[in-house]
C-alpha cells in the first residue's frame, strides 16, 4: 500500500511498514480510521492508570503499546533505525531516562508552572522520537496525562479553534511551535497547546 505523509510526519521504512497488523487495509483513510479506534482504546486505558508513575520508561512504552497494539507489531518497542528527525536510535533509552529525570526534578522543584512542564516534556519527547511512528500522538497524550496529573485540564492542541482554522493551518502552527521550542522559545507551543 501507499502511505500518504502529511507535513512533519516521519516516513516508515519498509521493515516497519511490514509490521502492519490489519491485513484488509489498503488506503491511508482506512489506516487512519483503524489507528483512531486503537488510539481511543489507548486513551481509555490511560485514564484507568491513576496509580501508576507516568514518568517512567515502562509507562512510556506501555502507553505507545496500548495506542497502537492492534495496528503495528512493533507498538511499544523503541525504533531501531535512523530517521531524519530524532536522536540516534542507539541513544533513545539514555535520552529518555534523562528527560524523565529532568521532568521529575522540574515538578519536585516547581521550576516552571505545570503547563510549561508538560509542554516542554512533549517537545523533548517528540524530539527523541522513540518509536518508528505515532510519536506525535503518543507524546501529545503523554503531555495531556502529565498536565492532568499536575492538576490541570487536558491540553487542547488547537482543537479550540478547529472550527475556524483549517487542519493544515493548525498543523503549521504546531510544527512552528516545535521549531521555536528547538530554538529555546517555548511560548508559541505553550499557547498552541492551550488554544
Ligand atoms: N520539525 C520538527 N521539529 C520537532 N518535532 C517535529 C518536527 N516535525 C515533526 N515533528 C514531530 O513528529 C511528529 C510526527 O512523527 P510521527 O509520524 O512518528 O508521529 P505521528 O503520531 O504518526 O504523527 P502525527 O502527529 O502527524 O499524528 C509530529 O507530530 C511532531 O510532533
Ligand atoms: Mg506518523
Amino acid at each position: 500500500m501507499n502511505f500518504f505523509y502529511p507535513p512533519g510526519a516521519t516516513p516508515l521504512d519498509p521493515d516497519e511498514a511490514a509490521g502492519l497488523i490489519p491485513k484488509h487495509i489498503s488506503t491511508q483513510a482506512d489506516l487512519n480510521a483503524w489507528e483512531q479506534l486503537n488510539i481511543a482504546q489507548g486513551d481509555q486505558w490511560a485514564a484507568r492508570q491513576t496509580q501508576r508513575e507516568l514518568l517512567d520508561e515502562g509507562f512510556v512504552r506501555d502507553l505507545h503499546k496500548q495506542m497502537f497494539d492492534k495496528t503495528w507489531r512493533w507498538a511499544g518497542s523503541f525504533r531501531n533505525s535512523h530517521k531524519n528527525i530524532g536522536v540516534d536510535w542507539t541513544q533513545i533509552a539514555v535520552k529518555l531516562r534523562d528527560l524523565l529525570d529532568n521532568t521529575r526534578y522540574q515538578i519536585a522543584h516547581q521550576v516552571f508552572h505545570a503547563d510549561e512542564i508538560a509542554v516542554r516534556f512533549h517537545h523533548q519527547l517528540v524530539w527523541i522520537h522513540a518509536f518508528a511512528n505515532g510519536n506525535g500522538r503518543h507524546a501529545r497524550l503523554m503531555a495531556d496525562l502529565l498536565a492532568m496529573r499536575l492538576g490541570r485540564d487536558r491540553l487542547s492542541w488547537g482543537a479550540g479553534s478547529a472550527s475556524i482554522t483549517s487542519a493544515g493551518k493548525l498543523r503549521e502552527q504546531y510544527i512552528a511551535g516545535l521549531r521555536a521550542a528547538d530554538q529555546g522559545r517555548i511560548t508559541e507551543l505553550l499557547v498552541f497547546a492551550r488554544s
